[in-house]
């Protein structure tokens, strides 16, 4: 018999322009829940998940947080995936002194002691895939993204990089989250003007697969001009047809492809859980491995204290699908394995370039420009050629 559970807060848009990766992420932390119930709970406590939908909208994440912790007493939460809705939260989890466990990528140059960020930033994504795009595909960038925080900073971080590496920024243009066909097609006109070799897209959400859709109907050729991304992962892929993602890329800590034992172990369980036609991605596995390095913690402290998890979390080292991965105790964030995937005609994510180690989070990016880490990749472009 139980006694009485650890009540945790889920706040993953099930609707929404973000639903798409955001159920995902939910489906994700469900699994791990699941997992840590079956083998006992913790301390003989099932952890018991408190969910709300807060639809893709920041004032709902805000409302939902604040629920959470008040009415709910569920002081630890797992969510959110745009930064606008990160950004609305957070003044909730410092005001009620929660703890916020965000696991999606971002635009970094943040930090809340109530925040555990493991999701990757700038200097474990960008600064590789702009060095892949330079050696692969030639210096000319064109940027597009969807109109909120995170494209504008993530680009303004790209430039800056681009900058610093002999790339040049040829177009920069945005579109509402909701963007319909009609909003893309003048945006493709101006790309075939400007001629780039590479679409940087921050684009998010439901605008992804037509933007992906409208490149491919104009019959544009991602071997010469791919469009090269953060957040396409497999499920924006899945939901265009792995016809329209073929041979565009994407960088990330993490692809349902990674050969370790234990990402073979979390694909098989997400499928038996979810379907068999459900893929694994990035902002997925961070949901998964959080909850269960959460579970590790509370295993070793034996309290929801915010102050007392909070303390035991960073240093924390922890075996996830991608590897071994630690909570940095200087800033919160989660040292990370980079990785650069190419979509092959299965629409399967093949790695063409991968860190041999992971790579210490750098949120402010005070190394840009010296980091060593970018030398630890190492290319296989060759084998996929
Ligand atoms: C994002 O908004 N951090 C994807």
């Amino acid at each position: 018999m139980f006694k009485s559970s650890w009540k945790v807060g889920v706040l993953f848009s099930k609707t929404g322009v973000t639903s798409v990766i955001e159920k995902t992420q939910f489906n994700a932390t469900l699994l791990a829940i699941r997992e840590i119930n079956a083998q006992g709970g913790v301390h003989g406590r099932r952890i018991e998940p408190i969910v709300y939908d807060p639809n893709s909208n920041p004032e709902k994440f805000r409302q939902l947080a604040k629920r959470l912790i008040i009415n709910d007493s569920a002081n630890i939460i797992f969510g959110c995936y745009m930064s606008s809705t990160r950004k609305a939260v957070i003044p909730i989890v410092e005001d009620y002194n929660g703890l916020l466990w965000y696991p999606t990528l971002y635009e970094g140059f943040e930090y809340s002691k109530n925040v555990i960020y493991t999701g990757s930033i700038p200097n474990q994504n960008s600064m590789f895939l702009a060095r892949y795009l330079l050696s692969q595909y030639g210096n000319r960038f064109y940027l597009v993204g969807s109109n909120y925080i995170y494209p504008y900073e993530s680009n303004r971080i790209f430039r800056d990089i681009l900058a610093s590496t002999g790339g040049k920024v040829v177009g920069e243009k945005y579109l509402p989250l909701d963007a319909s066909y009609e909003c893309i097609d003048p945006i493709l006109v101006d790309i075939l003007e400007k001629r780039p070799n590479v679409i940087f897209s921050t684009i998010v959400g439901s605008a992804t697969s037509k933007f992906y859709k409208s490149y491919w109907r104009a019959g544009m050729q991602p071997r010469q001009m791919p469009i090269a991304s953060l957040t396409t992962s497999e499920a924006e892929v899945t939901a265009m047809g792995h016809e329209v993602g073929a041979g565009h890329i994407t960088a990330a800590p993490y692809f349902e492809t990674v050969n370790t034992p234990a990402n073979h172990q979390f694909v098989k369980s997400y499928k038996a859980m979810f379907g068999a036609s459900q893929c694994t991605n990035a902002c997925a596995e961070a949901a998964y491995f959080q909850v269960h390095l959460f579970a590790h913690v509370l295993r070793r402290v034996g309290t929801l204290d915010t102050d007392i998890v909070r303390t035991a979390t960073l240093g924390t080292i922890f075996d996830a699908p991608e590897g071994t991965i630690q909570i940095d105790p200087d800033n919160h964030h989660t040292y990370l394995w980079p990785k650069i995937g190419r979509v092959d005609d299965q629409g399967k994510f093949q790695i063409v370039a991968e860190t041999d180690s992971p790579v210490k989070p750098d949120p402010y990016l005070v190394d840009l420009g010296s980091d060593k880490s970018l030398n630890r990749m190492k290319y296989y472009e060759s084998e996929f050629n």
